[in-house]
């Protein structure tokens, strides 16, 4: 956005729908523990993490915060903050071990559990079906290499829409796509662990036909059902003024923002990627990717700075340059990019939008009276959700805001040692101290609900 139509988009906030969700978001891997209990197999991320060396300090999943036997203590605490909503993932591994055949009981009662609780306390449950812990023993079939999966989802899907479809409205397939399979299949830097361009292209297009499948399963499973995905988007900059670099940049953009929304929304891939699961595209399959969804799911973070690289996709992620401020693990922080991407979305895809992660690690410690002051954290919170405000006001229809994270938690290949939360985890005790940030986030919902004004007439959930 130039200067010149800052005038189009006031920095002022606009009045509040009364239906805006403020919320947080969890997975299932980074948080539940319970690894190996009560029937749960291994997943991906638990055989990734085994060898030392692949996660920082070797952590792993094993107890993570423990939320399999603390859900209750955090829905309490979920509910003290003002939260409307939830979003947390189901773990395939916990509820079908061997990721097809025998359900686990034991498994699907912790979920059962854990959406009564959220009810109970007034917080609207959002399911995501996959956050990438996929059952190894599917991943020893090839995984999402293996075009069966796109019928292992669905069925997958089916349990989950049937088990809890009556207190379960809102769900998404899928958390990131374009994160996982570049990282796991691409880059080799996630589980598990794979960099090979044949294999990260057949994942990309086995993901999305699963896609199309779980959302025709659960459109006809699960009444009033409130259906999308969520992708990560952000502004992918050139790090500097070549040519090579500005090419990069556009090519890393058609992967990491449109490798999955455009097929979902659109029935097309963008060119570059087009040509490269070109092998892998049966007749048929664009239509049963593009199904119609409700809503768009947005994770934003920061926008990345892109440099020519001799990979496999010809990019890789470069510095910002020096005057753009940084959080404390170095992620740029641009709010404007923010509202940009927003608008962006309004105009692109015409779905209403839910911003289903964003937040930041922080150097968090306590002060002399043991409280965090994580007053980074909530410059960060307040200037993005001020971005989204101005998003708002200058049209875009953004109906919730989900902060990442409720808790600190397992943070992939950096293990314990990054923490997202607003809320602190002691992982020698599990004992859960609210941040600053806690408390500033419950305060600004509380004082948004004063500014509502009531959902446009007409107007569904979703549709509208
Ligand atoms: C996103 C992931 C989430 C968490 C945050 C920090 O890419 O969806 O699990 O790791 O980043």
């Amino acid at each position: 956005m130039t200067k010149d139509n800052l005038e189009l988009h006031p920095r002022r906030a606009a009045p509040q729908r009364s239906d805006f969700l403020w919320g947080a978001s969890t997975s299932s891997f980074q948080i539940e523990g319970a690894a190996h209990l009560d029937g749960r197999a291994d997943g991906i991320w638990d055989v990734y993490s085994r060898p030392p060396g692949r996660v920082k300090n070797n952590d792993s999943g094993e107890v993570a915060c423990d939320h399999y036997h603390r859900y209750a203590d955090d829905v309490a605490l979920m509910r003290e903050l003002g939260l409307n909503a939830y979003r947390f993932s189901i773990a395939w591994p916990r509820v079908l071990p061997q990721g097809r055949g025998a359900p686990n009981e034991t498994g699907l009662t912790f979920y059962d559990r854990l959406i009564d609780a959220l009810l109970k306390a007034g917080i609207e449950p959002w399911v995501c079906l996959y956050h990438w812990d996929l059952p190894q023993a599917l991943d020893d079939l090839g995984g999402w290499q293996n075009r069966d999966i796109a019928g292992w989802f669905a069925d997958f899907a089916a349990l989950i829409a049937h088990r809890y479809g009556d207190r379960v409205k809102r769900f998404a397939t899928f958390n990131e796509p374009g994160v996982f399979t570049l990282f796991g299949y691409g880059f080799g830097w996630h589980a598990p662990g794979v960099a090979d361009k044949a294999a990260l292209f057949k994942a990309i297009h086995h993901v999305n036909l699963s896609h199309g499948a779980a959302i025709d399963v659960l459109r006809a499973s699960v009444r009033d059902a409130s259906l999308g995905a969520i992708h990560n988007r952000q502004p992918c900059y050139p790090c500097t003024d070549s040519p090579a670099d500005a090419a990069a940049a556009l090519r890393f953009a058609a992967y990491w923002n449109d490798a999955f929304p455009s097929p979902q929304h659109f029935a097309c891939y963008p060119p570059d990627v087009a040509e490269a699961v070109a092998p892998y595209v049966q007749p048929g399959d664009m239509a049963r990717i593009a199904r119609p969804l409700d809503w768009f799911g947005l994770n934003h973070y920061s926008p990345h700075y892109i440099k020519a690289d001799a990979n496999l996709i010809g990019a890789s992620f470069g510095a910002p340059p020096d005057d753009v401020p940084r959080t404390a693990i170095g992620w740029p922080i641009v709010p404007d990019a923010f509202r940009d991407t927003l608008l962006d979305i309004n105009a692109r895809f015409r779905l209403p939008i839910y911003v289903l992660e964003n937040g930041t690690a922080a150097d968090d410690k306590f002060d002399d009276a043991g409280q965090i002051q994580d007053d980074s954290r909530i410059a960060y919170l307040k200037a993005y959700i001020e971005a989204m405000q101005q998003a708002i006001a200058a049209g875009a229809d953004v109906r919730g805001y989900f902060v990442w994270s409720l808790l600190d938690n397992f943070e992939w290949g950096a293990g314990y040692s990054q923490r997202f939360g607003i809320v602190y985890v002691d992982y020698a005790t599990q004992r859960r101290i609210p941040k600053a940030s806690a408390r500033w986030y419950a305060d600004m919902i509380a004082a948004q609900r004063n500014r509502e004004v009531p959902a446009p007439r007409g107007n569904r959930m979703e549709s509208g």
